[in-house]
């Protein structure tokens, strides 16, 4: 199947990937989709834009200029928007690569070069204190300067919100605050307006002035549901909502979304272990009894954390659990006499399940797994392997 010489990999299923883009695309209306790729898209790997920008997506956006570089390499005509500030001294690498930045504040404003050749968007900080302007003022003086400057092409502008609002009033007031920072600037005169992520397409309707929405963990299968309060739970929902004066947010939706993410190694060893004798480090698990184990070439370099130790993985659709310390390269599993040498072993396949057993995130999970793992991607019944 691949090039690999250890048989450890993350299985990737593009046409999944792609399917989830489309049902989004066409469940939502709007002109713009950015596909939020940063972090090598999620722990899954560039090489899965063409799949995302087949399913609808059309504007990317990374967390650095090496991101979007990378990005790039993989895709000559598509946008990129650079969601952290790029230091000034690369700006000439954004301008000959096509690469939109984000103006984050006036300090960053004031150092630009307005003759470069720049595609830009203005940041706006609803509320969150992290990037983004907060004087409505400083928004006017900017958006006035580059529409009459020579080079810099304004064609975004956004906001980050900091919680869904579903229990507090933080979405609501950053939505406002959102309009009174852009109240002096003519809005329809900047082509790409974009505020939510993942939670705000689903959870709240998109405003009229909107037309961008960035999709970031939905595409990867999270379609964010969640039961809606019934009964005397509604009741006192509804009465909180109302005193602290909240917005009512969509707990449902129709997206038919699937995660494409799986992790998987192989049996490397296989030993027997007599009662009372240890394995591995730390003499962290004892037998009670006569056991077999099977040796796995993944450890937490690879990004399998210690909470994994105690779950189960699956070899020939059966369940054996994780055994002992996790090395840094190596884990063992209890296996019994149906296991044999070079078996595969799925790690896990379902992700949902996996991050409650771990009591992290998906975006935790996806992005815990190092580049040390080739990524192997599905398309079709063609596999490709990556090495990032
Ligand atoms: C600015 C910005 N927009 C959009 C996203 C995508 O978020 P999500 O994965 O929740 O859709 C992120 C991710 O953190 C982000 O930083």
């Amino acid at each position: 199947m691949t090039l690999m010489y250890r048989k450890t990999y993350a299985l990737i299923d593009c046409d999944i990937l792609e399917n989830n883009v489309k049902d989004i695309t066409s469940k939502y209306d709007y002109k713009y989709y950015f596909g939020v790729v940063k972090a090598n898209a999620y722990g899954h790997g560039d090489y899965i834009i063409n799949n995302l920008i087949k399913g609808g997506v059309n504007y990317l956006a990374a967390s650095s200029l090496e991101e979007c570089l990378r990005l790039r390499k993989r895709n000559a005509e598509i946008p990129i928007l650079c969601l952290e500030p790029i230091r000034q001294e690369f700006l000439d690498i954004c301008s000959i690569n096509n690469i939109t930045i984000t103006i984050p504040d006036m300090d960053y404003f004031k150092e630009m070069d307005l003759s470069l050749k720049l595609t830009v968007h203005i940041k706006i900080d609803n509320g969150m204190n992290r990037l983004g302007f907060k004087d409505k003022n400083e928004v006017k003086e900017v958006y006035e300067q580059l529409l009459n400057s020579e080079g810099i092409n304004l064609e975004g502008i956004y906001t980050h919100f900091g919680t869904s609002g579903m229990w507090d009033k933080h979405f609501d007031n950053g939505l406002l605050t959102f309009k009174e920072l852009t109240s002096l600037i003519d809005l329809t005169k900047i082509p790409i307006v974009h505020l939510g992520r993942s939670l705000t397409l689903v959870q709240h309707p998109k405003p009229d002035f909107v037309n961008g929405i960035r999709l970031g963990i939905i595409m990867f299968g999270f379609d964010q549901k969640m039961s809606e309060p019934k009964g005397l739970r509604l009741i006192k929902r509804n009465h909180y909502l109302k005193k602290h004066g909240i917005s009512p947010i969509t707990y449902t939706n129709d997206l038919e979304l699937k995660t494409a993410f799986s992790l998987h190694s192989e049996i490397m060893c296989i030993k027997d272990v007599k009662a009372g004798q240890y394995v591995g480090y730390g003499a962290g698990y004892t037998a009670t009894q006569d056991i077999k184990i099977g040796i796995m070439p993944i450890g937490f370099a690879d990004g399998l954390i210690k909470q994994n130790q105690g779950l189960n993985v699956i070899i020939n659709n059966k369940e054996y659990p994780i055994i002992g310390e996790l090395g840094m390269d190596m884990t063992t599993v209890l296996i019994d006499e149906n296991v044999k040498l070079h078996d595969e072993v799925i790690i896990y396949d379902d992700i949902k399940k996996r991050t409650k057993e771990l009591g992290i995130s998906a975006y935790q999970l996806f992005t815990l797994i190092s580049t040390r793992v080739p990524r192997v991607y599905k398309e079709k019944n063609k596999l490709t392997e990556v090495n990032y």
